[in-house]
Parts: structure tokens; C-alpha cells; sequence
């Protein structure tokens, strides 16, 4: 045969070898990004992991109640969640709110707990809803998280941990963020904030506290109300 042909076929060969090479590696890509995995034992197999957790480095500040799901749509329809949101569930317990935001109303969303408990929890009911590409869950102290690219601000929590989160809030935030906050006010900012009272039938798993409460929403202003005082039912050395 002619060196020219002999030459011919074995371009032909080498480009027909790095089609079928780059047809494999897309779909490995495409494999890691829907988190998708498939029988075709020709492809490679791309399994996600649940991210390992610490342990627990101090006791939480608010102890661990799950939101009932009705109160969940309801805060997130409050702040008016959108797909252009991003959305931060300080305290996220079992990851329920962070992973409706994403689901149902299309945001993207981080959760915060210092408990490794809840964030397992939160990172396994993540893979379950199908979300792990919109949802994501640290394990740290939200005293000394930044949450500062948040649009929403969700929380349930208690008032003092609230009022001593509101300075954090008020550094960090942008003016407009929205924050939502689930039966407990800040103090003196109460007077600025939009309240619903909702209510939640003892089916839809809610706890008698939980069957009555308000939701709480304001906005970051663009200048702080110079009436916003530490709360004076609270002793300021406890808010150190
Ligand atoms: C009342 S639960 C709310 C859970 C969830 N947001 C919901 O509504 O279903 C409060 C959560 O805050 C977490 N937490 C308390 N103090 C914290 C802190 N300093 N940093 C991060 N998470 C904290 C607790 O571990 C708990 O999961």
C-alpha cells in the first residue's frame, strides 16, 4: 500500500479514537452536574457523597424544632422567593426550608446549623428532594458565618438570639434583603416590621406553640433608624 494511504487511515483512526473519547468524558460531566447515575456499563459512574461533618464545638444557641411545612411555604411566599433569590436559613435544622426555597420556588440557598446532626440530615434529605445542585449546608456557628450575598434571611430562633444576631445582620446584609423570622421579633425593630398571624392545624404537625404565631418581615434599610436600641428588657452584658 502507499505511504500516502497508509497515512490516510490512520488520521481517520486517531480522529475516530478522540470522537469516542470525547463523547465519554461528556457524559461523566453531564453525570456529575444532574447528579444522575446510569446502568450503561460504558459509562463511568459518578456517585455523590454526603459531606463528612465535625463534631459538635459548642451547644446550639436555639434548640432544634422543625418548622411545619405549611409555615415554610408561608414564610417563603412572604418574602416573595424567587429564582433570582438566595436564600440563608440561619439554624436549618433538617434542611426543610433551604431545599422548599430551591424546589418549589426555584432559588439557590445555603444552610447554617452548628449541629452535625442536623447538617447529615440536611445534606441526605437534600439528595432525596433532588436538589444538590441549588442547595448547600455548612456546618459553622452563624455568629461567625457570612451570609452577606443573601437576598432572604430566614429564621427561627428566639427573641435574644435574634437581637443579638441583628447587628451581624444589619453589617452584612444589603440594603432590601429581606428577613423573615418565624415567632420571634428584634427588639425595638418589631415597630418596623410587616407581621401575619398564621395559623397551623395540629394535623399539619404543628406543636401548640406552633398552632398561633406570627411571621415577622423586614428589609434591611438602606440607613438604620437611630431609635434602634439594644432591647432594654435585655442586659447588654449577655448580648457580649
Ligand atoms: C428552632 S430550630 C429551626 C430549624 C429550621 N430552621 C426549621 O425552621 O425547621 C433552630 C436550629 O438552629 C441551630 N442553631 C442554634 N444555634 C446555632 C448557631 N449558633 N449557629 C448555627 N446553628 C445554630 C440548631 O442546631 C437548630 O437546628
Amino acid at each position: 500500500m502507499p505511504v500516502k494511504s497508509l497515512l490516510k487511515i490512520l488520521l481517520l483512526a486517531t480522529s475516530a479514537g478522540s470522537l469516542l473519547i470525547s463523547g465519554c468524558s461528556k457524559q461523566t460531566t453531564s453525570q456529575l452536574n444532574t447528579g444522575a447515575a446510569t446502568t450503561n456499563p460504558n459509562t463511568v459512574q459518578v456517585q455523590q457523597s454526603i459531606p463528612e461533618t465535625k463534631p459538635l464545638e459548642r451547644e446550639p444557641d436555639a434548640e432544634y424544632v422543625p418548622t411545619p411545612q405549611a409555615i415554610v411555604d408561608r414564610m417563603l411566599e412572604i418574602a416573595k422567593v424567587g429564582k433570582n433569590d438566595i436564600v440563608y436559613d440561619l439554624g436549618s435544622g433538617d434542611g426543610r426550608i433551604p431545599i422548599t426555597a430551591a424546589k418549589k420556588f426555584g432559588a439557590r440557598s445555603t444552610g447554617i446549623d452548628i449541629d452535625p446532626k442536623r447538617i447529615k440530615e440536611a445534606n441526605e434529605n437534600a439528595k432525596k428532594s433532588g436538589v444538590t445542585d441549588k442547595v448547600k449546608f455548612l456546618q459553622q456557628d452563624f455568629f461567625k458565618s457570612d451570609f452577606s450575598d443573601a437576598t432572604v434571611v430566614i429564621l427561627y430562633l428566639d427573641d435574644f438570639v435574634n437581637i443579638k444576631l441583628r447587628p451581624l445582620l444589619f453589617k452584612q446584609l444589603k440594603p432590601g434583603t429581606r428577613v423573615v423570622s418565624l415567632r420571634s421579633h428584634m427588639g425595638d425593630w418589631i415597630d418596623y416590621a410587616h407581621v401575619e398571624q398564621v395559623k397551623c392545624n395540629p394535623e399539619d404537625n404543628c406543636n401548640s406553640e406552633q398552632q398561633h404565631s406570627e411571621i415577622y418581615m423586614w428589609r434591611i434599610p438602606k440607613n438604620l433608624p437611630a431609635d434602634l436600641r439594644p432591647d432594654p428588657n435585655i442586659d447588654p452584658e449577655r448580648l457580649k
